[in-house]
């Protein structure tokens, strides 16, 4: 098994719960790429969006994966929903550790999502037709980047922990 448990996927898919909990079962430490470049900034991630752009906001992402590189072990890392974009991070994320992609329906994805404010990507627009359009320029940079998928749809948490922990010990470590 690599060293760490890496949650990629889409806003609203429950990376930073999962995670949370994840770690406390495996007696991981949990660290959020949202949360930390948060800290980083001084600033909430919509203030830093409206201030320095998506861009610049992507290359701090890879900036701090890079970092993490030759460093990070025994972790569960959830990452920001649009991590999996660059090419570049993918492949960062995969040298970290094992990548688990946790997929939503779009109607549980937009029910989840619907009144949020803290998303930089979701204030403008119609939120059905920006959650349709994201998932399907995304689902194929998900497919690349995970290593497992998992259907989180009607599962409860300890279900989701369960197949995770199930998928480490079964399917992807060499036997
Ligand atoms: C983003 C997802 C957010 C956050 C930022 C951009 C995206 O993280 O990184 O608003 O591009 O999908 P969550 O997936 O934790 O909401």
């Amino acid at each position: 098994m690599r060293k760490n448990i890496i949650l990629i996927g889409f806003m609203g898919c429950g990376k930073t719960s999962v995670g949370g909990k994840l770690s406390r079962a495996l007696h991981y430490r949990f660290l959020d790429t949202d949360q930390l470049l948060e800290d980083a900034f001084g600033c909430t991630i919509r203030e830093f969006f409206a201030r320095e752009g998506e861009e610049e906001f992507r290359r701090r992402e890879t900036g701090l994966i890079s970092d993490f590189l030759g460093s990070l072990g025994s972790t569960v890392l959830s990452t920001g929903g649009g991590m999996p974009l660059r090419e570049e991070n993918a492949k960062i994320l995969k040298k970290l550790g094992t990548v688990f992609w946790l997929k939503a329906s779009e109607e549980t994805t937009v029910a989840r999502l619907r009144g949020d404010t803290g998303r930089p990507l979701l204030l403008q627009g119609d939120i059905e037709e920006t959650v349709h359009r994201l998932l399907a320029e995304r689902t194929p940079l998900y497919e690349v980047a995970a290593d497992y998928t998992l259907e989180t749809d009607g599962k409860s948490f300890y279900e989701i922990i369960k197949e995770i922990e199930n998928a480490l010990r079964w399917h992807l470590m060499p036997h």
